[in-house]
């Protein structure tokens, strides 16, 4: 294991700070005039996905100097590792294993001596076995009717991939179905979900690694209450209510039959989970078949991220970028704008898996570090986001790389759409790249007094992600992708990505509060004052006595 407080004084580190700065003013528009292949040398392809980095500000030294940082951090022992099921999650001491949900029935994975391969597909078939049987109607609620609406009920790593992948996988899903997520203990959230959909039709999938999330649980018992008291009998939790879940005990004492529970296993991180059982809202909307194809997308990165030389490796080149911008150009933050609505979420799928995977601050040995770990992640749709933010992007003070996700071919049958979308894409990279000079302004006649607010400097990075066509078996290729890309990222900073324990405080904190909130006389308040005055306030609106 690399001594992690060293890693800015290692020889590859020191290269890099040095090329940094012989490389920091050299524009894109220089190096693409320097070299005219550069457009097509600087592209990679694994997984059906095309990756062209080539409008980024880096030259042949520059990924040779990465290269050698990856190799230098023992990147090719690290990944090895964690795909043998070493407990390379240290300070929870477990397996990182979300390879093993999408390996194929014939292969074999051991995690302390035991084939873990056969209990994943036996969760799988009995997914399948399951979705089949609500899809064809033969899973009825218990008055008889149809299931007509799935509410999958999870926070976090339980819901964002869940809803991501019903969104973008809609033209592949049951039409007949309505699907709806409820994540924020905000009661609202339920409500809105629940107010128009008859219970009698009604699944509930509730979703939680622990079975023990203050959200997930709150919003699990309403929907209990809501469906018991709508249809009037108490057993009604059996045919509308279904578990996914590593907590057996918790599900049973919830009143769940452990028969309509999928599991899977502590080797899974929450965020890493969407191709889990805790894909059992997504299998349900798009099938078996399309769930399996997905998965198999997922295998084909794996492989690629497993067997490819860094130098043509997807996941590998983009984390490595990510380390460039982040820690040599001082970038905050990636955007990450994927040119097909259906992708309307996966930002958000990203914010989690990327920082709460790398937003860390001490090393594998626990010491703080001296350098930048995870960047802020954000984006949203194009074109969407051309006509909100791109302005910053092309003319702000900030350095911004982004992601620029699209498909060769459509889904709808608007295919004049689809070009109109695709030319979007490929303009804004362009733009971003090679902007335009106030020369070229004037020489297109631009008045003079406009002319310094319309130049844009360009020099703005981008990868663009291509792909032939947004289906089950992409998608799972491109999280994949980004799944690696952000080990790769951590394996760099000698972090731990899989943990997250920044997330604890918060929720330790808020047990404390809510009786201080809903108290009948208010208790001794120990916060600072500022805490303590927000309380007050929120009680005196709440008519309660000081
Ligand atoms: O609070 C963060 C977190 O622990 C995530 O890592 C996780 O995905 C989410 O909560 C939900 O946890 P669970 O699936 O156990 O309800």
């Amino acid at each position: 294991m690399p001594d992690a407080s060293r890693l800015i004084r290692t020889q590859a580190w020191q290269a890099l700070k040095t090329h940094y700065e012989e490389i920091r003013a050299t524009t894109l528009r220089q190096l693409f005039a320097e070299d005219a292949t550069r457009g097509e040398s600087f592209c990679a392809r694994g997984a059906e996905i095309f990756l062209d980095y080539s409008k980024n500000r880096i030259t042949a030294k520059t990924l040779s100097l990465l290269f050698a940082l990856a190799r230098e951090r023992g990147l090719e022992a690290r990944r090895d590792a964690m795909f043998r099921g070493e407990k390379i999650n240290i300070t929870e001491d477990r397996a990182v294993l979300h390879t093993a949900l999408r390996a194929p029935r014939w292969s074999s994975i051991h995690v302390e001596g035991r084939d873990v391969v056969p209990e994943v597909h036996a969760v799988l078939d009995r997914m399948s076995d399951f979705a089949d049987r609500v899809r064809g109607g033969k899973w009825l609620g218990c008055t008889g009717k149809r299931i007509k609406n799935v509410v999958n009920i999870g926070i976090g790593g339980s819901y964002l991939g869940p809803e991501m992948a019903c969104l973008a996988l809609r033209p592949f899903s049951q039409r007949s179905m309505d699907f709806r997520f409820v994540s924020n203990v905000d009661g609202s959230d339920f409500s809105e979900a629940t107010q128009d959909i008859d219970p009698a039709e009604t699944l509930f999938v509730i979703s939680s690694k622990t079975f023990t999330t203050l959200e997930t649980m709150t919003n699990a018992l309403t929907a209990r209450q809501w469906l018991v008291e709508a249809l009037g009998r108490g057993d009604a939790v059996a045919a509308h209510f279904v578990a996914v879940s590593t907590n057996d005990a918790k599900v049973r004492e919830f009143g769940i039959d452990t028969a309509n529970m999928f599991g899977f296993w502590d080797w899974v991180g929450g965020r890493y989970s969407m191709d889990s059982a805790i894909g059992l809202s997504t299998m349900l909307a798009v099938g078996p078949q399309n769930f399996k194809e997905m998965l198999a997308g997922f295998h084909a990165m794996d492989d690629h991220f497993k067997t490819a030389p860094l130098e043509q490796n997807l996941p590998v080149l983009m984390g490595l970028l990510t380390v460039w911008y982040n820690n040599f150009f001082g970038a905050q933050t990636m955007g990450v704008m994927p040119y097909a609505s259906g992708l309307k979420r996966f930002p958000a799928y990203l914010q989690q898996l990327q920082m709460e995977s790398n937003g860390k601050h001490v090393d594998l040995g626990g010491r703080s570090i001296d350098y930048q770990t995870g960047p802020v992640i954000w984006g949203e749709p194009g074109t969407d986001a051309q006509h909100s933010f791109y302005q910053l992007i092309h003319q702000g003070t900030k350095l911004i790389p982004c992601d620029l996700i699209g498909f060769c071919l459509p889904l709808s049958p608007l295919e004049h759409h689809h070009h109109l979308l695709m030319a979007n894409m490929f303009a804004q990279a362009e733009a971003l790249a090679f902007g335009k000079t106030a020369e070229e302004l004037a020489a297109e006649g631009s008045p003079a007094l406009q002319t310094p607010f319309r130049v844009c400097e360009g020099n703005r990075p981008t990868n663009v992600i291509l792909a032939e066509r947004l289906t089950p078996k992409t998608l799972g290729s491109l999280v994949a992708l980004y799944e690696h890309n952000v080990f790769t990222q951590g394996v760099v900073w000698d972090i731990d990505s899989f943990d997250q324990w920044g997330v604890e405080l918060g929720k330790v904190l808020a047990g404390q509060i809510t009786p201080e909130l809903t108290a009948e006389r208010e208790p001794p308040l120990k916060h600072d004052s500022s805490t303590n005055a927000l309380i007050r306030r929120y009680r005196g609106f709440q008519g309660r006595r000081q």
